[in-house]
């Protein structure tokens, strides 16, 4: 069976010396995750795989390099769900991991909860030996500089995967450093379910970039895949919660989706949205900033 992939590198405005990076990172995302799909790895794998090198890289606002809290620290967000079970695990404020994605598939498949945060969350990662740091070692100079020069709350350039498998499930998952100059304790989109992210092997899967606080009020991962259950395909599924968001309470986003039939869409309404994608029947990936119209 045919199998897909889509990455994200966050929907805002890019400037243009960023644009050639942003391509190169998600190029690289995707292929990390192509390289297990071609093996017959789960669409899991491939979105913890891709995610984590986002997470790697500075470019975007994801695990090393995120967008600094009030205080200057990094407090970061993510989660992840597969299609065939609905099974999903997430991890808020968590500080001091270097790959947020990987603990929070451990939270799935290693608890009965699905979202773990702060210390509780730090101290499960502790626990399963995921790869733990001293929390200002997450903290870029590029970040801190901006930090510095002010003190605007803003954002957000979060990283995400979606994937469908040769056996026929999705998966999706979704990782952020949230908003610059955010409060302490500030959760986003990013790890709530049918928020951030989304998958249900009957319909297919999302993840969001963009206004957490405008993402959350209308629950867009899980209203783009209820939508494509009711027949829209991933383009107008993404287009129309995007609409309904702008309508509705404003803000900026941006959505990655493959649909039943394995198609890919995606919408933004920021100025720019990073992606690259790949699908079974594609020699080599595709990565585009794409401007809005
Ligand atoms: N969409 C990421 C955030 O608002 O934190």
């Amino acid at each position: 069976m045919a199998w897909a992939i889509i990455v994200h590198g966050g929907a805002h405005t890019i400037p243009a010396e960023k644009i050639e990076p942003h391509n190169v990172g998600c190029t690289l995302a995707v292929e990390a995750g192509v390289a297990l799909l071609e093996k017959g790895a789960s669409a899991l794998e491939a979105v913890e795989a891709a995610i984590r090198v986002l997470e790697d890289d500075p470019v975007f606002n994801a695990g090393f390099g995120s967008m600094l809290n009030s205080e200057g620290d990094v407090e970061m967000d993510a989660g992840l769900m597969e299609g065939e079970h609905l099974r999903a695990g997430a991890v808020a404020s968590i500080r001091g991991v270097r790959h947020p994605i990987s603990v929070a598939r451990q939270v799935m498949e290693k608890t009965e909860h699905v979202l773990l945060s702060a210390a509780g969350a730090h101290h499960f990662a502790e626990q399963q030996g995921a790869e733990l740091c001293a929390p200002q070692s997450m903290v870029h100079e590029d970040q801190r500089r901006k930090w510095e020069a002010s003190n605007k709350k803003r954002g957000s350039d979060t990283v995400g995967c979606v994937a469908l498998d040769a056996r026929g499930t999705f998966a999706a998952g979704t990782s952020t450093g949230g908003i610059m100059h955010k409060m302490p304790g500030r959760i986003g989109d990013s790890p709530l379910v049918g928020l951030g992210f989304y998958a249900d092997n009957s319909a297919g899967a999302c993840s969001m970039t963009g206004d957490g606080e405008s993402i959350m009020r209308l629950a867009l991962a899980h209203r783009i895949v209820q939508s494509m259950q009711s027949g829209a395909d991933a383009d107008r599924a993404a287009e129309e919660a995007l609409a309904v968001m702008a309508r509705r309470v404003g803000g900026e986003a941006g959505c990655i989706v493959i649909g039943r039939h394995g198609e890919i869409g995606q919408a933004h309404n920021s100025v720019h949205l990073a992606t690259a994608w790949r699908t079974s029947e594609m020699t080599a990936a595709i990565a585009s900033v794409k401007k809005q119209r």
